[in-house]
């Protein structure tokens, strides 16, 4: 479903799940203009109408449990690189835990909010934001980019969205019959700075590390001068970045 303009379409999904009609799984709802766009850290998401992708997809993986809700992550992240990698190439990297970088600059990322129901998923709301035909960026967006900004094209939004649902089905697929470990593996490989040094910032603290691994749980593995540290999303910032 397209809406022309809405808040936020994880907000949407969300409301349309706790009226009475049941939602299919694989619903997606795709806005032109989502006026508060709600990022991760409680950031908004600006992106000018029309010119990018804004959606939500609705997931009912019951099969996997809360303790490996990050699978979730994975596959939606990948489903996104196998889409925009034919276009973009090698330099297209998943920063962890799931935003979408073109060398050092931000393509996209991801807002997933799981509803849990005991240790189950229940559903789970995958929320991307992907710069496409965009060609400007206000000086406070950071080092966003967009598909445009490198390709100097404009792009189909309904292809690409096409695309990105396809490959994200794909890794879903995998993980419902069992292959966990090769959707993890995989993630492993396409993330950004893996291996190479940097520099982060954890509880007040610069140091110098490599990123190593992706716990089973989501935690990010980065060596510090020999030693691995284990970090959640909130806890470490890259620097330089
Ligand atoms: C981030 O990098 O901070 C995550 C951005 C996520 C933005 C998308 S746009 C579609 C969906 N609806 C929202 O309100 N947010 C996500």
């Amino acid at each position: 479903m397209t809406l022309k303009e809405v808040d936020s379409t994880n907000t949407f999904l969300k409301n349309i799940l706790s009226n009475s009609k049941p939602v299919p799984e694989g619903t997606v709802i795709m806005a032109e203009d989502q006026f508060a766009g709600r990022g991760q850290r409680e950031n908004v998401w600006h992106a000018e109408p029309g010119k990018n992708l804004t959606f939500s997809i609705l997931l009912k993986p019951a099969f996997i449990d809360a303790q490996s809700q990050f699978d979730v992550t994975r596959a939606a992240s990948l489903g996104v690189y196998d889409a925009l990698m034919p276009l973009l190439g090698h330099k297209l990297k998943i920063k962890w835990p799931n935003d979408i970088y073109y060398g050092s600059k931000k393509l996209g990322g991801m807002l997933i909010e799981n509803i849990l129901q005991g240790s189950q998923i229940k559903h789970s709301v995958v929320g991307i934001g992907l710069n496409i035909n965009q060609e400007h960026f206000p000086d406070n967006a950071g080092n966003a980019t967009s598909v445009k900004q490198i390709l100097h094209k404009d792009y189909d939004l309904k292809n690409i969205l096409s695309e990105i649902c396809g490959h994200i089905e794909a890794y879903y697929l995998h993980l419902k019959a069992g292959r966990s470990a090769f959707v993890r593996n995989t993630y492993i490989s396409r993330l950004y700075l893996l291996n190479e040094e940097q520099n982060y910032r954890s509880n007040g603290q610069v140091f110098k590390g490599f990123i190593k691994h992706v716990t089973d749980e989501g935690m990010l593995i980065i060596d510090k001068g020999g030693e691995e540290a284990a970090f959640n999303f909130k806890e470490i910032e890259f620097l330089n970045q």
